[in-house]
């Protein structure tokens, strides 16, 4: 993976974008559930809120990774090959797995027909809980370790 000296300001500007748009997503599921039934019912639903927040988050998601690819990012802080930079590198890859499995299984669900809601909903809240782990390991760099991580994340340099 390419190693770059900063994120750029579209990388940031994606990742809070998707942060924001995964927490809206998240608190709008109940109305995906009753725009669901209304359409099992015959019903029509008009415009539903989850499922608009859901795919652009998959848009971004997938931008995001292109970017991510080509371009690279900044290499995870501390001792190259280390378990501390092993476990950053793989919680990332994990978001980044969640952030496209959760919105294609809602895509299953909303245009493909499939009963696939209650395996939608265990791996959205798996994903609320490992970005929730991230946001505390992000936490914990920048105010007990004191390296400043959270800049990296705010601001191109
Ligand atoms: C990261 C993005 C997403 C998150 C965090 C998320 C989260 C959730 C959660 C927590 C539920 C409640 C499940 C339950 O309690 O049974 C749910 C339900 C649902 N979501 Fe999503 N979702 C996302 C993307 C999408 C997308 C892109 C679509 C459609 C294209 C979608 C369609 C639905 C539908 C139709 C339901 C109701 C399922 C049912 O009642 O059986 N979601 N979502
Ligand atoms: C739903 C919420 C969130 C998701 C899905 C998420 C996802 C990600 C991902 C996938 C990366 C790796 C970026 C890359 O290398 O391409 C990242 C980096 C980062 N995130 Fe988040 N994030 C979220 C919320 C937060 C929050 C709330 C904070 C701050 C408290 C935060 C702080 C950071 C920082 C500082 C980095 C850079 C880490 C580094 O340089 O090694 N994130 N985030």
């Amino acid at each position: 993976m390419k190693t770059v000296a900063n994120y750029s300001s579209v990388q940031i500007a994606l990742h809070w974008a998707v942060a924001v748009l995964i927490l809206l997503a998240w608190l709008s599921a109940e109305g995906a559930e009753e725009a669901l039934e209304a359409a099992e019912d015959g019903a029509a639903t008009g415009f539903v809120p989850h499922v608009a927040f859901g795919m652009a988050i998959l848009s971004l998601v997938v931008l995001r990774l292109v970017i991510r690819l080509t371009r690279g990012a900044p290499a995870a802080p501390g001792v190259p090959g280390s378990l501390q930079v092993k476990a950053a590198n793989w919680g990332h890859r994990l978001l980044y797995l969640l952030m496209i499995a959760v919105p294609l299984g809602g895509v299953s669900i909303w245009f493909g027909g499939m009963d696939n809601g209650d395996i939608h909903g265990l791996f959205a809240n798996v994903l609320l809980a490992v970005a929730l782990g991230h946001a505390l390991m992000a936490l914990y760099h920048h105010y007990v370790l004191k390296d400043g991580l959270i800049r990296r994340m705010m601001k191109a340099d």
